[in-house]
């Protein structure tokens, strides 16, 4: 039994230690760097403070990604945000704030040590911004070495780069970062800014394809308004690749083709954490789509998955590299050879150089979307400033396709050094190979 002292001192050592953890709005008004987001919380968003002054770093704690004051100057550059900060529309910024918000405790010290991505739920529930059960998810990751970086991503390949880590207060921890995290977009306003980034393994053909449905078939409603939805697209190439094949089946195989491609998950959308070899899935064609770890890589079936954990508001969407069929659910990657043979006819030889992307076919369907996306330069310049350790999944992938795998891999680590930021999409991709 302890000496009445001793309890005495015990008890004065554990008062003192719960006075040294200070509240969030101690935290929020002592850090330099967080004077803008204490002067929207304390102002416009009281309820909200109250709300995280409620929360028990014991019991019942969150995770806080919070914008520096650094963050709050590019917001006039920030997609989706900027216009609503600009109209001063505080419901939709409580619903921004709201994606900043992690339940549960996540220091970097609980992030995958291989550099490979967690996808975190968030208290962004509106049916406004997400369909994605449990709340929408953002990505975190380690990048770097010596010591790693934590870095999240959002929609429209955002990346927040912490600054400053594992800041306590009373109701859990907050990160510092850089940059707002942005909520994910619908899936067309994704390919759309895919498609300008990356002509090549554009998307563009197969968003035309599921807009080219006559409408009592329509995927395009489907796509808009269903949760938890998993899309592996292909590629322009690859579609280029069946054009001929895709240009003259009836439209009712059409449709079960394209919807073989797009799982609706029971418990949510499946990201690359979700992945192990042999992982099944049941598409909304009705038949399972099946992955394969081979190769450095994942695979669909036996197509290679291009670029992965692309954020949308109902699900998540990973690039793929041929056209899948559910009349051949049962084909493997061939683990020696980077390219896969297509499972569909073909007319066009196998070489890379001989495609022309912009003659995919069913782009003239892709629909007019009206952005509300600022400019291309910043959505993916977001976060890049001060990420000494971050990398270009651009290069990873791409390097990746001339050299094989081991290409990918090497291409992820030179990526690494120091290199501004591109698209955080396809860092999914570029880290993801590390595994
Ligand atoms: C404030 O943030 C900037 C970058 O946004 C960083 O360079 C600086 O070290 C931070 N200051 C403190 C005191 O953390
Ligand atoms: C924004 O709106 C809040 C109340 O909704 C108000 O307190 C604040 O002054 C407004 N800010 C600006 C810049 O107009
Ligand atoms: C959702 O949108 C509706 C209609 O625009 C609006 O009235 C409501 O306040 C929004 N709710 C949230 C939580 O964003
Ligand atoms: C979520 O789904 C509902 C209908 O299921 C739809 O009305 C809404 O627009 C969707 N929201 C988003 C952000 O996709
Ligand atoms: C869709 O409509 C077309 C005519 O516009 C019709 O031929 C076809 O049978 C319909 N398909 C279904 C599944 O209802
Ligand atoms: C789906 O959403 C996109 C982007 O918001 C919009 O342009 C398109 O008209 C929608 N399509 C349907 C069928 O709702
Ligand atoms: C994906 O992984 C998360 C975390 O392990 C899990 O909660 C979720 O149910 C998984 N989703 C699917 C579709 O398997
Ligand atoms: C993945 O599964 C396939 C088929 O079940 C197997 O052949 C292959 O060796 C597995 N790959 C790894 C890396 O375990
Ligand atoms: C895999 O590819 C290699 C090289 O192209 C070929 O020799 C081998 O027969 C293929 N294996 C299978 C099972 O198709
Ligand atoms: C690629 O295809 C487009 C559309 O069919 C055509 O306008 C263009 O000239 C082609 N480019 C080349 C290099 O063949």
């Amino acid at each position: 039994m302890f000496s009445p002292r001793l309890t005495t001192a015990l008890l004065l050592s554990a008062s003192t230690l719960a006075r040294a953890t200070p509240s969030l709005s101690d935290v929020l008004s002592t850090t330099a760097n967080l004077s803008s987001l204490n002067a929207l919380l304390t102002a416009q968003l009281p309820d909200l403070l109250k709300t995280l002054e409620g929360y028990d770093s014991n019991t019942n704690p969150v995770t806080l990604i919070a914008p520096s004051n650094d963050a709050f100057l590019r917001l006039p550059d920030t997609p989706v945000l900027g216009p609503a900060f600009s109209d001063n529309d505080t419901v939709q910024i409580n619903n921004f704030m709201l994606y900043h918000v992690v339940p549960g405790l996540h220091p970097s010290t609980s992030l995958n040590k291989d550099g490979s991505f967690q996808f975190l739920d968030t208290m962004l529930t509106s049916n406004n911004w997400t369909n994605v059960t449990g709340g929408q998810r953002v990505g975190a990751v380690l990048q770097g070495d010596a010591p790693p970086i934590v870095v999240f991503t959002s929609g429209l390949s955002t990346r927040s780069v912490v600054t400053n880590q594992d800041i306590e207060f009373t109701g859990g921890i907050l990160h510092i970062v850089d940059a707002f995290a942005v909520p994910p977009m619908p899936y067309v306003y994704n390919a759309d800014q895919y498609d300008l980034a990356y002509p090549q393994d554009a998307v563009l053909s197969f968003t035309g394809a599921l807009y080219s449905q006559p409408s009592n078939l329509s995927l395009a409603t489907i796509v808009n308004t269903t949760s938890d939805l998993t899309f592996f697209v292909p590629s322009n190439i690859a579609m280029e690749l069946a054009s001929e094949f895709l240009a003259f089946i009836p439209p009712t195989a059409l449709q079960e083709l394209l919807s073989y491609h797009i799982v609706h998950g029971a418990v949510g959308p499946l990201y690359s954490s979700n992945f192990t070899n042999g992982t099944q899935a049941t598409t909304l064609q009705g038949t399972s789509i099946t992955l394969f770890f081979t190769g450095g890589g994942y695979f669909v079936n036996s197509a290679r998955i291009i670029a992965s954990d692309i954020l949308l508001a109902n699900g998540v969407m990973h690039v793929i590299d041929n056209v899948l069929t559910p009349d051949k659910d049962s084909v493997q990657p061939n683990a020696t050879t980077y390219t896969q043979l297509p499972v569909l006819p073909t007319t066009m030889v196998v070489a890379g150089d001989m495609f022309n992307s912009s003659a995919a076919p069913f782009t003239t369907f892709m629909p007019n979307i009206v952005s509300t996306v600022t400019s291309t330069s910043s959505v993916f310049a977001t976060g890049g400033s001060g990420a000494t350790g971050t990398t270009t999944g651009l290069s990873a992938t791409s390097t990746g396709k001339k050299s094989g795998a081991d290409g990918l891999k090497q291409a992820a680590h030179v990526g690494v050094v120091g290199s501004v930021c591109v698209l955080a999409f396809l860092l999914g991709a570029g880290w993801f190979w590390t595994l």
